[in-house]
C-alpha cells in the first residue's frame, strides 16, 4: 500500500530480499541480480537497484558500473511491445536506417525511447541471427523479415489496432 508510513519502502525491501534470495548474495552475482530486476520491472528502477545492492552487500556503484557497461540493461521503463531494429551489417546494407526512420516517424519517438502511452519501446540492436531475411525487426519474440517502409508501417498499425 502506498502511503507516508514507510510501506512503499517495506515492499521494496521485501522485493529486494526475494531477488537476492533467488539469485545470490555476492559481487559475482551482479549481472544475474540486475537481470532479475529487469525481468520483473522491464528496466532498472533506481530505488530497487539500491535496495538490492544493500541486501546483496554489493556497493551500489558496482551495480551501476555493471549496468552501464552492458547494453542489455535499461534505465527507463519499457513499453508493452519492444521493437528491436537490427543494425547488423546485412540489415544495414538492406536499409535498416530507413526502416528505423519509418518506425520513429510512425511512433513519434527516437530510438531508445518509449511512447507516452507505454505501448511501444524502440531500440537498435546488433545482428539478430537471421541475416538472410534482412532487413529484420523483432517485436516481442516475433521476427518481421525483408521489411520495406510500407510493410513496417502495416506491422505497426496491426499492433496499434490490437490485431497483432
Ligand atoms: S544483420 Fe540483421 S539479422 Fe544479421
Amino acid at each position: 500500500m502506498a502511503c507516508c508510513c514507510g510501506n512503499d519502502d517495506a515492499a521494496l525491501i521485501s522485493e529486494a530480499k526475494e531477488i537476492v534470495q533467488k539469485v545470490g548474495k555476492a559481487p559475482e552475482y551482479a549481472i544475474p541480480l540486475l537481470q532479475e530486476i529487469q525481468r520483473r520491472r522491464t528496466y532498472l528502477p533506481q530505488d530497487l537497484v539500491e535496495k538490492v545492492a544493500q541486501e546483496a552487500e554489493i556497493p551500489v556503484s558496482n551495480l551501476y558500473g555493471v549496468a552501464t557497461f552492458y547494453s542489455q540493461f535499461r534505465f527507463k521503463p519499457q513499453g508493452k511491445y519492444l521493437i528491436r531494429v537490427c543494425h547488423g551489417t546485412a540489415c544495414h546494407v538492406a536499409g535498416s536506417d530507413i526502416i528505423a526512420a519509418v518506425i520513429a516517424q510512425e511512433l513519434g519517438i527516437e530510438e531508445g525511447d518509449t511512447t507516452p502511452d507505454k505501448l511501444f519501446s524502440f531500440e537498435k540492436v546488433a545482428c539478430l541471427g537471421c541475416c538472410a531475411l534482412a532487413p529484420v525487426v523483432m517485436i516481442g519474440d516475433k521476427i518481421y523479415a525483408k521489411l520495406t517502409s510500407s510493410k513496417v508501417k502495416a506491422v505497426i498499425k496491426e499492433y496499434k489496432d490490437g490485431k497483432a
